[in-house]
């Protein structure tokens, strides 16, 4: 790893293992870490605790009680025994309800494509673009093979998927190697206890803006009732600002020292204009991510308001809204009821805070409508600052209502919590050796040779210092 530091403006390198020689360590467990393995409560995982202690506890009263007084040993292990076999039958009829496993395999690819009226090279999964859409249930566990066939690493991230207790496993260079050119590397994970709307997305170089992302919807297991009513259909719109050159051609501006420029336009799955069909009288649920590189955009649709009821997997309290802004990362999901009219509607995303606007413009179409898109274009709000931050404070966590469990989610009791330490976080952007770098608190980020969460897991020293960053900005 290598840290640049802003103070003494000297490079700390530290390099330990490297991915390359983890990989060559044939008996190296990294490709086969333990996948935790949970079910749908912890009471199953309490059972196996408590047989664990059993077994434990009559071995050692064996060995003892075969030294010590085979009289009392005998009643012991009786007793033991039975216990033992009880562990063993409801143990394993937990086992029976273990969640569902979901194979996937995704190779990766470059192809072409116009999106913006140009020929440029994108990344395709399975040949498309978007990548395909990751359809799953609360619990699921995911098995999916990646196979890279770029010619430069590649590693996918799984946006607000909380890798629980796998965090190796979250496709980012501090905490996986990089997915060799020509290999593959299967990631094991489950959506525990999660619902909502998300997205994948490359975490390497600069992947994301040649394509390689796409949508993961994590639905409610069929037990547990979310807090509205189950809409008609689902759409998912993965909005992102757009470059017509290659992700090599914008990284090389990058390493110029230029910052990023302004994007070229407003992709909507993949393309210019899309059209969401439904019927009249029916809710659709709309799945909006922004997966742009820097733009924040604002989204609505001319004549319909639109039901805000999840935000990154989290029921929030239901508002209605004319318009949303979506900033770079984020996914909601709003209900839209086609209560209008029968006819088509303009279904648009314009980008917010820039000086100039981009416009995409997409359509709701009534399934029993003849009449197109007319009238203007609905006007967003565009550099209205204070105007998004008061939005922001309307998106509330609708703390009586479940999740993906039936129990509300969240019991800690912030307010009776004693602050132990203050850290006060300051960013910056440098020009260091001609690049721009960006550095919070005067430390900027090199990616590891050594994965960080590698090296924590196998106790690599001197890979990382946990005191590299001050506690407040100079
Ligand atoms: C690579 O893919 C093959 C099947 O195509 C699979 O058997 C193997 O386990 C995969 N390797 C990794 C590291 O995921
Ligand atoms: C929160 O969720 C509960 C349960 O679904 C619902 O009854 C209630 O109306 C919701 N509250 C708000 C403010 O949206």
């Amino acid at each position: 790893m290598a840290i640049f530091n802003y103070q003494t403006k000297s490079m700390i390198t530290r390099n330990r293992v490297k991915c390359a020689e983890f990989r060559k360590l044939s008996s190296f467990p990294f490709w086969d870490l333990p996948f935790p393995s949970y079910t749908s409560d912890n009471s199953h995982l309490f059972f196996h605790f408590v047989l664990f202690i059993h077994i434990l506890t009559n071995c050692s009263l064996f060995i003892s009680g075969i030294l010590v007084d085979p009289g009392e040993m005998e009643k012991k292990m009786l007793l033991h025994l039975t216990i033992l076999i009880l562990g063993i039958l409801s143990s394993s009829s937990m086992v029976k309800a273990e969640d569902p496993y979901k194979y996937f395999t995704w190779t990766v690819t470059y192809g072409t494509a116009s999106p913006l009226g140009v020929p440029q090279q994108i990344i395709l999964i399975n040949g498309q673009f978007p990548g395909p859409k990751l359809d799953v249930v609360t619990n699921d566990n995911i098995i999916l093979n990646l196979i890279n066939n770029l010619d430069q690493p590649f590693l996918l991230t799984w946006n607000g998927i909380k890798q629980r207790k796998n965090s190796w496993q979250d496709g980012v260079l501090g905490t996986n190697c990089p997915i060799p050119p020509n290999s593959n590397f299967t990631y094991k994970f489950q959506p525990k206890d999660q619902i909502g709307g998300y997205t994948y997305f490359p975490s390497t170089g600069m992947h994301k803006a040649a394509g390689g992302f796409g949508a993961i919807n994590v639905y409610a297991r069929p037990r547990i009732p979310v807090p509205y009513a189950i809409p008609a259909g689902d759409f998912n719109l993965l909005i992102g600002d757009w470059y017509k050159s290659n992700h090599k051609g914008l990284q090389q501006y990058l390493d110029s020292g230029r910052s990023l420029p302004f994007p070229d336009g407003i992709l909507v799955n993949g393309q210019t204009r899309t059209t969401f069909s439904g019927d009249q009288g029916q809710t659709y649920m709309f799945r909006i991510s922004n997966m742009g590189l820097s733009t924040s955009f604002n989204f609505r649709i001319q004549g319909h308001k639109m039901k805000l009821v999840e935000v990154e997997g989290s029921n929030v309290v239901q508002n209605m809204y004319d318009s949303l802004d979506v900033h770079v990362g984020q996914s909601i999901s709003v209900l839209v009821t086609l209560d209008q009219t029968p006819k088509d509607y303009y279904v648009v995303a314009s980008t917010r805070f820039t000086r100039k606007i981009l416009t995409s413009v997409s359509v709701l179409h009534y399934s029993n409508s003849q009449t197109p898109v007319s009238g203007p274009i609905p006007a967003g709000p565009t550099y209205q600052v204070h105007w998004s931050m008061q939005q922001a404070r309307t998106i509330r966590w609708n703390l009586t209502s479940n999740a993906a469990r039936p129990n509300p989610q969240g019991s800690f009791h912030y307010g009776t919590i004693t602050p132990t330490r203050t850290i006060v976080l300051s960013n910056s952007a440098n020009l260091i050796n001609g690049k721009i770098r960006y550095a919070v608190n005067g430390v900027s980020y090199i990616n590891a040779d050594t994965p960080l969460k590698l090296a924590d897991y196998f106790n690599i020293p001197g890979v990382y210092s946990m005191n590299t960053i001050q506690m407040s900005p100079k």
